[in-house]
């Protein structure tokens, strides 16, 4: 982590939004496009952003500009929903859910007691997530408090906002990885002290979801989210309908899956439900009163086969919804391949997800999700400078769609349906470029 972080410039083409909706049809008019703009950066916060016309003028003398005239620069992008641990197992073939757990990911979380491998997956995984151009995740990490320190010292190294936390799971699962009521409280109190604000990571109370996890765990899960309102839960729910009715089994005196958490304290501003493909009408109206925030994830629920998530009903109903990939029941670390298969989740539905509507929710929708809208998302000033610069042109294919591109948002459109990490030539962490692809044209100024 640099201590100190001298003012740098960066000129290009941006895109973003400027403001959080309440309805997608509003986001066309938050839609800030600058042909030709400058982003100058303080100590990893954005000083100015607007015309380079403009910029100039507040462009001290000794400035470096970093130029990119091709390129496109969007915010960094944001995952509301992923697990690092499953990045081995990623296309594991065959089943859904319940069974997938079983077969694949108990097996591979195991191996993450051992801090070394931990360490070595928490760096493969961060640096993953920047070659994709995510710069802010929403992370599970495995029961085990070593997989947790193993990330967040990694996030630590490139200064990225990381939000994650140490899994809460007392049965149903493998005895090398249960934890109890007791150590699940203790372990993330300590895990909360040692991590939370610290630097650019906050923690998120992590119960895997309802089945493994015991009437004593969720309230043990509940009294910690009661001493440390300013931390995030962060579980699933309502993915998979075997799932649901086995909830159902499990906790008979609960109106329903989201009535689990809900009555341990568990819904809120700060709670983040990862797929909600499923829910009943009066857990909408709980998500919404409480402001709870969903995380969609469309290639793991095509994946697992989980189902739909309705889109349209979240904006009807006012509930947050950010981008998730769900590595590893997710098929990719890419949000522009992630924005591919929601805009099909939602032609299988009947509805469109439009180019800005799908940047909306891989940026300051994210951003809003996580309750973090007042420090990402956006080029707005003073927020943290951490963002994309996205090349269209990648592919010979791409080249060639892009060259009959109408205007930008078909552009962005074609970018992605057509786009992965091919696309992503540099990310830029608190003002920082951590990650800048093999070949990218770039000329300094
Ligand atoms: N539900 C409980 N655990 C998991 C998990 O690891 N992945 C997904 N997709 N759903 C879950
Ligand atoms: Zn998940």
């Amino acid at each position: 982590m640099s201590s100190q972080i001298a003012t740098t410039a960066v000129r290009g083409r941006f895109l973003d939004i400027q403001h959080t909706v309440a309805q997608a049809h509003e986001i066309d008019d938050q839609v800030r496009y600058v042909e030709d703009g400058l982003i100058i950066m303080q100590d990893g916060k954005i000083q100015w952003f607007g015309s380079w016309d403009e910029g100039q003028k507040h462009l001290a003398e000794n400035i470096q500009v970093a130029h990119y005239p091709e390129q496109l620069i969007v915010p960094g992008l944001i995952d509301t929903h992923i697990h690092f641990p499953q990045t081995e197992m990623v296309g594991a073939y065959g089943e859904q859910l319940l069974e997938w757990l079983n077969t694949y990911t108990f097996p591979t979380e195991i191996q993450f007691a051992d801090t070394a491998y931990s360490e070595k997956i928490a760096e493969f995984f961060v640096q993953e997530l920047l070659k994709n151009g995510t710069t802010t995740a929403l992370v599970f990490c495995t029961v085990h408090p070593e997989s947790v320190d193993a990330l967040f010292t990694a996030a630590s190294r490139r200064n990225m906002r990381l939000i994650a936390g140490k899994i809460l799971m007392d049965r149903h699962a493998p005895e090398a990885l249960t934890d109890t009521a007791e150590s699940a409280y203790t372990d993330s109190k300590a895990l909360i002290e040692k991590w939370h604000g610290q630097g650019r990571n906050l923690y998120a109370i992590t119960p895997r979801f309802a089945p493994t996890s015991t009437n004593e765990q969720l309230e043990k899960a509940g009294q910690l989210k009661a001493e440390y309102p300013d931390v995030y839960v962060h579980t699933h729910l309502s993915e998979n309908k075997n799932e649901i009715a086995w909830v159902k089994e499990l906790f008979p005196e609960r109106k329903g899956y989201l009535d689990v958490y809900h009555h341990y304290g568990l819904t809120g501003a700060k709670s983040v439900f990862a797929h909600c493909v499923h829910l009943e009408e009066q857990e909408w109206d709980c998500m919404q009163q409480t402001n709870s925030a969903i995380a969609f994830c469309p290639t793991s629920n095509l994946f697992l086969g989980s189902g739909l998530f309705p889109l349209k009903k979240a904006w009807d109903k006012q509930v947050k919804v950010g981008l998730g990939t769900d590595i590893g029941a997710g098929t990719s670390f890419n949000q522009l391949q992630t924005l591919n298969e929601a805009y099909k989740v939602q032609q299988l539905q009947g509805e469109k997800l439009s180019a800005f509507e799908a940047l909306y929710h891989a940026t300051l929708g994210g951003a809003k999700a996580l309750s973090l809208d007042d420090r990402l998302g956006n080029f707005n000033i003073g927020k943290e400078a951490d963002f994309v610069v996205l090349d269209l042109n990648a592919t010979a294919l791409q080249q060639l769609r892009q060259s009959r591109a109408k205007n930008i948002e078909d552009a962005f459109f074609a970018l992605t349906m057509l786009g992965d990490d091919r696309n992503i030539a540099v990310t830029y962490v608190y003002g920082e470029a951590v990650y800048v692809k093999a070949r990218c044209t770039r000329s300094d100024d």
